[in-house]
């Protein structure tokens, strides 16, 4: 044990707790593009499959493409490409070594109608989804918005977890969600 006062041992475990909270955040600012990996508690994902069901039906498509931008570890694909076998899912990482558990957990889940992208939503084409769902920032939402009102085709279904759009998007529904995450109760549903 080394020889330390009390003061010592109070200055140390506060110098090595600011240096993990710094080394944390720069990690998630640098691999993360500043947005962390979590994932959408189960009973949102629910609810945004309700919503998706709803479009499906009224869209009526012979395939319909739901894009999970922000695509973490997949959980939240996953479950989508699960809930909806006739529907592709695509879900867009940034970071490779989620975006490498993504591709491994989807093969291992057999789910043939899941695909993911290795690469920035902001640069990646989006026309195609007849729904996105998202997980992302409230701080980095002015980015987010502007890249969704350039990219989208009309009429795509938006489910965003926890943060509104903002700006001129008025939400259809915002939803209180009783879930099991402290941090994760709401969610906000648009069409393009
Ligand atoms: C909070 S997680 C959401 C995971 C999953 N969508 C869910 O809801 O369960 C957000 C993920 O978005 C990724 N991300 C952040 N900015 C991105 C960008 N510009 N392009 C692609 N992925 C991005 C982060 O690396 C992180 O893994």
């Amino acid at each position: 044990m080394p020889d330390w006062t009390l003061l010592e041992w109070i200055e140390n475990i506060l110098f090595y707790t600011a240096l993990y909270v710094l080394l944390w955040n720069a990690y998630f600012l640098t691999v993360n593009r500043g947005i962390p990996n979590i994932r959408t508690a189960p009973a949102i994902r629910k609810k945004m499959a309700d919503f998706i069901r709803q479009d499906m039906a009224r869209k009526q498509k012979d395939q319909y493409v739901i894009m999970d931008i922000g695509a973490g570890n997949g959980d939240l694909s996953r479950f989508m490409a699960r809930t909806f076998p006739e529907a592709r899912v695509i879900g867009v990482e940034i970071d490779k070594l989620a975006y490498w558990k993504c591709c491994l957990y989807g093969r291992l889940a057999g789910l043939k109608n899941l695909s993911y992208r290795n690469e920035d939503f902001h640069k990646t084409s989006l026309s195609e989804a007849d729904a996105v769902v998202m997980f992302l920032s409230w701080l980095l939402m002015n980015d987010i918005r502007k890249t969704l009102e350039e990219k989208l085709s009309p009429g795509t279904l938006i489910t965003s977890n926890k943060f509104p759009l903002g700006g001129d998007w008025k939400p259809e529904q915002a939803l209180d969600v009783d879930t099991l995450y402290f941090h994760q109760k709401r969610l906000y549903v648009y069409h393009s």
